[in-house]
């Protein structure tokens, strides 16, 4: 009988430890780490129509390897398109993480039935019955699209070779089991043999894997973080329960931008794309207060837009106060000694309070001119226009500075909505092509005299 080999991980993060721990030294997290079977068997279910053996790879120069253009096809979702960076690539293997809740079946779901290849939807969530009435809700049909309730591997694959399916969905990873390792569904081990046989079929058949992924508590993709790096696009569909709009970014792409975003709007018969994002800015827009500002920060490698509050009053006893709230206290000093040397803004005497809304802490640099800018439209009583946004870091000598991925940050804030970015003179912008007015400065008072000009 083969000896059972078992290893532990961390449920968390996915870290290998050689023995238990209380708590996993990679993500800090407490009573994570589970051991696992793992079977050292060659058992995987796709089997290799090419032997290992025979086939011969060689080396080649750059110029000699053949280049054969991605065979891409439309999914008549173009926000999807968008964010795949012009529609689903044969043999690619794309990954939708997200909140529960959030619109991941529905959003594959709406994508099988109105793609015209044919599809195979396998769910291991929910039962034929509960897709129909899903599909139902969504008012479409589509006698190319196969549902399948399934979460063996193997069975899986056996479905696939009698319906030749064109694109394979599979909602969720961390539903499916292989027989071919023993660990139980949505563990660490069984996550990455699972995915590994996906990935092998992706590839040798040219089929696109479309692939739902729970996430865990800190947002990311629940199993092993290598799954990330096997896959080809990692995408993450995001946005607020209570609110309708819906983001789709992509984290990960090897065929295209990840600056780009699809935004949706989840309505009572599925998701709607949003063409004119403008519409989720003019919504929030109350009437002009003076005070605030929006700054476009990157979360991750993600960009933000944040909304500053500023409130600058005179100061009733003989100390002003300076109080913040998600930004650096220290650095909010810097700002008001700038201010008051450099522009000649007299704030010694106020009390100044700063406030990120969201209750969010933010370190990027980035965000300075906005914290300037909501300190002076407060100062002066005098609103900001909603469609502005800045980022740009203040220096000591009250100069204006290039942040990072600018590029990145104006088309999300063009994506958004806002008409028009303030930003440093300084910065490389190398996408010409923004419809966005890019107002770039080198100074404090050069912003200032544009903004309340
Ligand atoms: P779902 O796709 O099941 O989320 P996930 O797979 O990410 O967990 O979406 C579920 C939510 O979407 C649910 O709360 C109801 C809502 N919903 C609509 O508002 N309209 C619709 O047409 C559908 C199908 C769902
Ligand atoms: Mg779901």
């Amino acid at each position: 009988m083969a000896k059972t080999k078992t290893t532990f991980f961390c449920q968390n993060c996915g870290t290998q430890h050689a023995k238990w721990t209380g708590q996993c030294y990679a993500c800090k997290e407490w009573n994570t780490i589970v051991e696992e079977v793992v079977q050292k068997e060659e058992k995987r279910s796709w089997k290799s129509s090419t032997d290992t053996q025979k086939r011969v790879t060689k080396p080649l120069r750059v110029e000699d390897i053949q280049l054969n253009p991605e065979e891409r096809f439309g999914t008549k979702n173009q926000e999807l398109d968008t964010v795949l960076g012009g529609g689903l690539v044969k043999g690619a293997v794309v990954l939708l993480g997200g909140e529960p809740g959030i619109g991941k079946s529905t959003l594959l779901l709406q994508i099988a039935l109105q793609i015209p290849q044919k599809v195979l939807y396998v769910s291991g969530e929910e039962s034929q019955s509960q897709i129909k009435m899903r599909a139902e809700r969504l008012d479409m049909k589509n006698s190319n699209c196969l549902i399948l309730t399934e979460t063996n591997t193997q069975q899986i694959f056996k479905n696939i070779e009698e319906v030749q399916p064109d694109v394979l969905v599979i909602d969720s990873i961390q539903t499916l089991h292989t027989n071919s390792i023993e660990a139980s569904p949505g563990s660490i081990s069984q996550i990455r043999e699972t995915s590994a046989e996906l990935i092998k079929f992706a590839k040798e058949t040219a089929t696109p894997v479309l692939l739902i992924g729970h996430i865990n508590k800190e947002g990311h993709i629940a199993g092993p973080k290598i799954l990330e790096h096997m896959v080809d696009v990692v995408l993450q569909f995001e946005g607020d329960r209570n609110h309708t709009y819906r983001i789709l970014r992509s984290q990960k792409n090897r065929f295209g931008s990840t600056a780009e975003l699809g935004i949706y709007e989840m309505l009572s018969d599925g998701l709607r794309e949003v063409s004119n994002p403008s519409e989720i800015l003019i919504s929030k827009k109350d009437a002009d207060l003076s005070g605030t500002a929006i700054a476009s920060t990157l979360e991750g490698i993600r960009p933000l837009m944040i909304e500053i509050q500023a409130l600058v009053s005179t100061a009733v006893y003989g100390t002003p106060q300076r109080t913040t709230t998600g930004y650096n206290l220290k650095r909010l000093h810097m700002i008001l000694a700038v201010l008051e040397k450099r522009a000649g803004f007299k704030l010694g005497a106020k009390d100044v309070f700063l406030n990120i809304t969201g209750g969010i802490q933010v370190d990027d640099p980035a965000i300075d001119l906005a914290v300037v800018a909501a300190i002076l439209s407060s100062n002066q009583d005098l609103a900001i226009n909603p469609d502005v946004c800045f980022a740009a870091e203040v220096g000591l000598a009250g100069e204006i500075r290039p942040v990072s991925k600018i590029d990145q940050r104006i088309t999300e804030a063009e994506k958004l909505g806002y008409k028009t970015f303030v930003t440093s003179k300084y910065n490389k912008i190398t996408s010409k092509n923004h419809s966005i007015k890019l107002i770039l400065v080198s100074k404090i008072e050069e912003a200032f005299a544009t903004l309340f000009a």
